[in-house]
């Protein structure tokens, strides 16, 4: 049974032969799949024909929408020029140059060379190999630990999910691995202290990040990480000067500035790279995600020149560069980023984001005033509503109460989907979404805000 239904044949099958991610096991049974059939612009529709708003462009990658004729047809040309092609061993193919010459021209920092994956983690977990392999050639073995952020998302992988600051992610899982250091998040709302300014708050987080440094011993420490808006930690947007103020205290000390563009990237925050909305100056980049639109697995870290000859000379003393996916720059992932950013520039996404954006935050602003909603916040075409138990002292729900899981399925319900982090329901509708569908996904949301205050009420949920 799902929901009341008997489970339908393809529910059923589902169920028999699908181990699902970030899935609660034990309840899926219970609540069924919702297996999805196919895809029009910003519209879903389940096997069912019920019609869906995708308001999160998948797992915030489908920044086209579905059914992009154009990209369609580049995914055929290139299947039927060359299926397959890796780059090991010195071999080459045309869209993998053609994609890093593209890269190269729009990152937002001098940029070399361009490496490929198959995903944003494996991009993550391929950044710190490289941070490790460039102390390697500069005679600095000790320069190896990381520093991430708590409520980070940077992947799945052993490395990548350690790099990750979300307890869901280290539990039960044997990680982080050691190397690995999370320092403060810098979501105000929620860890700003009583009278302490934003400012102040900056300044108390940059001093927190040099103590940790002073405290490790800045020659242990390779690389920060930072995603310039953190996504699923709850689309933290971090305030005004953060970058500004952390950015010497790393320099300083000579650790790398790892950008997580995996969301970021390519127009979503009404820049080209979120590190150009939040003034973040890295010295590497992760891409993945939008890089395709989704339409095919790819991931890219981007690397500038200096590095990239330490690369050279290290690979002189050691006979070789030992790393690498056999789909890292699969030709039909590479013809897809091309044709994808080709589309972005000719349809300028950034300011067809920039258009939109006041609608999303007078949307947005709107729902602030709502007794369940504590902060609403976005950057560009990203944002996030956290709903709170009480408004007045933030105090959360008891996750135990799934708030924000409940309003997800009432939503389902009223034919829209959004992502709940917790209890922080997060927005991210592909980027050619009309200012009609954008308001229609708002109408269904708020919809599913009222079903989900009557659920609270009735069932006493705000009770400490
Ligand atoms: C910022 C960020 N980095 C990395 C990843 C991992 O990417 P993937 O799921 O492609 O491995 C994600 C996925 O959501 C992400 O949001």
């Amino acid at each position: 049974m799902a929901n009341g239904h008997p489970l339908t044949n393809v529910q059923q099958r589902d169920i028999n032969a699908v181990l699902h991610p970030y899935t609660p096991l034990h309840k899926l049974a219970e609540t069924g799949p919702l297996v999805m059939g196919h895809g029009k612009g910003v519209y879903l529709y389940d096997t069912q024909g019920k019609e869906y708003i995708e308001g999160m462009s998948g797992l915030w990658c489908a920044g086209l929408g579905f059914g992009d004729e154009e990209m369609i047809e580049a995914a055929n040309e290139q299947m039927r020029t060359l299926p397959y092609y890796h780059l090991f061993g010195g071999k080459g193919m045309e869209p993998a140059t053609e994609l890093a010459e593209k890269l190269k021209e729009i990152a937002p920092v001098p940029i070399s060379k361009v490496f490929y994956t198959s995903s944003g983690s494996e991009a993550n977990d391929t950044q710190v190999k490289l941070a490790w392999y460039y102390n390697n050639a500069l005679g600095r073995p000790e320069k190896k630990k990381i520093i991430s952020r708590v409520k980070a998302y940077h992947g799945v992988t052993v490395m990548a999910a350690s790099l990750t600051g979300l307890p869901g992610n280290h539990k039960g899982w044997d990680l982080p691995v050691d190397r690995v250091l999370h320092t403060d998040c810098p979501h105000y709302y929620r860890f700003g202290q009583e009278g302490e300014s934003e400012a102040e708050f900056v300044a108390r987080l940059a001093k927190s990040l040099k103590d940790m440094i002073e405290r490790e011993g800045p020659e242990t420490i390779a690389a920060f990480i930072a995603e310039p808006v953190m996504g699923a930690g709850g689309v933290i947007v971090p305030p005004a000067g953060y970058f500004a103020a952390i950015e010497p205290i790393l320099r300083e000390h000579d650790i790398l500035i790892i950008a997580d563009e995996v969301i970021n990237g390519f127009g979503r925050t009404g820049n080209w790279w979120g590190s150009q909305s939040v003034g973040m100056t890295p010295t590497t980049i992760s891409a993945a995600k939008q890089l395709t639109a989704a339409y095919a697995p790819l991931g890219a870290v981007l690397v500038p020149e200096d590095i990239y000859q330490a690369y050279v000379d290290h690979s002189a003393q050691l006979g070789t560069f030992g790393h690498g996916f056999t789909y890292g720059g699969h030709p039909v992932g590479c013809a897809l980023g091309v044709k994808a950013i080709e589309i972005y520039q000719r349809r300028n996404i950034v300011e067809y984001v920039r258009g939109l954006t006041p609608t999303f935050e007078a949307r947005l602003a709107k729902i602030k005033d709502h007794p369940l909603v504590g902060e609403v916040r976005s950057c560009g075409l990203v944002g996030a509503v956290e709903m709170v138990a009480d408004k007045n002292t933030k105090r959360p729900f008891d996750p135990a109460h799934g708030v924000g899981s409940n309003l997800a399925k009432f939503l389902e319900g009223h034919g829209a989907i959004l992502r709940a982090l917790g209890d922080t329901i997060a927005f991210c509708p592909p980027m050619v979404i009309t200012g009609d569908e954008l308001n229609e996904l708002f109408n269904r949301f708020e919809l599913a805000l009222a079903d989900t205050e009557a659920y609270v009420s009735k069932n006493g949920l705000r009770a400490q």
